[in-house]
């Protein structure tokens, strides 16, 4: 899987941009500010349909119009793919247009074509941040290897939305506590849906994570199980029934999953050290990238925003070790002192200032 060339307009800080990648490694150097995240968000916008940071799509507007497009070239198994995406604005709402090889797509469907894993300073709490960041790290792993998981999480979050504002109506005299039964069907469909695709990704994920671990830190043993919903969820969703009523929100479900994450026997989250828990965040970012090859034959896209300089050199040595495995990679850095010269002399090298990428120099 490769990306070709980019092309933004209008995208953040990037008035125009044409960009054509190499095949392997893709340096940008920049100073802070400059667009080296916006770059890789639009990549990802690509590949997982939604920015990963932005809270509002409208952020992603440029001041020069009231839309932004991201297009980019891609190579899949060979085969030249286009795609397109305009973001527009119209006084608070913002919506979405996209194409894939000129015929329209809908988001929720879009993600599984431009595979990419993203690694940024943020995950560097994977593992000690709260679930949420468990919670994100599978779904943007599973929205991209299993087709029908974006959409079973979206009605997920529709069924939820709506089931905790019939919960406040119930308790506030409103509402029958038997009109509680249809969404409580869908939650129950929907979670043994995302459920089952969750834990067998973690399955497949945990002897993946183990040995990037080992092969960074000789001996040191990762274990990574899925926290799912209970086991009889229509049982436990009923006993729950009263509490939920009581706090006018759902307590049970795939909205409260995690990962449990641990070191030979101790919970990484509480007992590990930092350097530990970063070489356990590096070896959950490249199984990601491991099962993605697995599950569809070609590595993804691998985006390091700005986590080289955060690293030692073991843990850089390994997520740089991709350069030349068949992935194709996309750093940025403030600087070029974390590469290696002899990566340097095989990669494209740009710099970034104020939304203009040239050659460095
Ligand atoms: N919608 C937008 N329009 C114009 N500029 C934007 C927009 N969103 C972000 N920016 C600018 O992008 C810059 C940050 O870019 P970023 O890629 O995060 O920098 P870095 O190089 O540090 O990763 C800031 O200067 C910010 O003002
Ligand atoms: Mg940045």
């Amino acid at each position: 899987m490769r990306l070709v060339s980019l092309t933004l307009r209008n995208f953040r800080n990037y008035p125009r941009l044409e960009l054509e990648l190499a095949p392997q490694l893709n340096v940008f150097l920049g100073r802070n500010a400059q667009g080296k995240t916006n770059l890789l968000e639009s990549v990802a916008i690509l590949a997982l349909s939604s920015s990963p940071r932005a809270r509002r799509e409208s952020e992603l507007i440029g001041p020069l119009a009231a839309e932004a497009t991201v297009e980019a070239s891609v190579e899949r198994h060979g085969r030249p793919l286009e795609m397109a995406m305009r973001i527009s604005s119209e006084g608070d709402r913002t919506s979405k247009m996209i194409r894939v090889n000129g015929a329209p797509r809908r988001a929720v469907d879009l993600p599984g074509e431009l595979q990419a894993t993203l690694f940024w300073p943020e995950d560097l709490s994977l593992v000690k941040g709260g679930p949420e960041h468990r919670r994100r790290f599978l779904n943007e792993l599973l929205v991209q290897v299993e087709p029908g998981y974006g959409r079973a999480l979206a009605a997920y979050r529709r069924v939820l939305e709506q089931r905790n504002h019939l919960l406040k109506r119930i308790s506030a005299g409103q509402a029958e506590a038997a009109q509680l039964e249809v969404w409580d069907e869908e939650l129950i469909r929907l979670t043994a849906v995302i459920g089952s695709s969750r834990e067998e990704a973690v399955r497949e994920l945990g002897p993946l994570a183990a040995a990037n671990q080992a092969a960074i830190s000789p001996g040191e043993r990762l274990d990574v199980a899925y926290a799912g919903p209970p086991p009889d969820f229509a049982q436990a969703l009923a006993t729950a029934r009263s509490e939920d009523l009581r706090r006018g929100s759902t307590g049970l479900g795939p909205h409260r999953d995690d990962l449990v994450i641990r070191i030979g026997e101790q919970e990484a989250r509480s007992f590990a050290s930092q350097g530990q828990q970063r070489t356990a965040v590096v070896s959950l970012k490249l199984a990601e990238s491991d099962l993605i090859e697995r599950r569809s034959g070609e590595r993804p896209v691998l985006l390091l925003d700005d986590v080289l300089s955060e690293l030692d050199a073991a843990r850089r040595a390994a997520l740089l070790a991709q350069v030349g495995s068949g992935g194709q990679v996309i750093v940025t850095s403030v600087e070029a002192e974390p590469f290696p010269a002899s990566l340097i002399e095989l990669a494209r090298v740009l710099c970034i200032e104020a939304g203009q990428v040239s050659p460095c120099g």
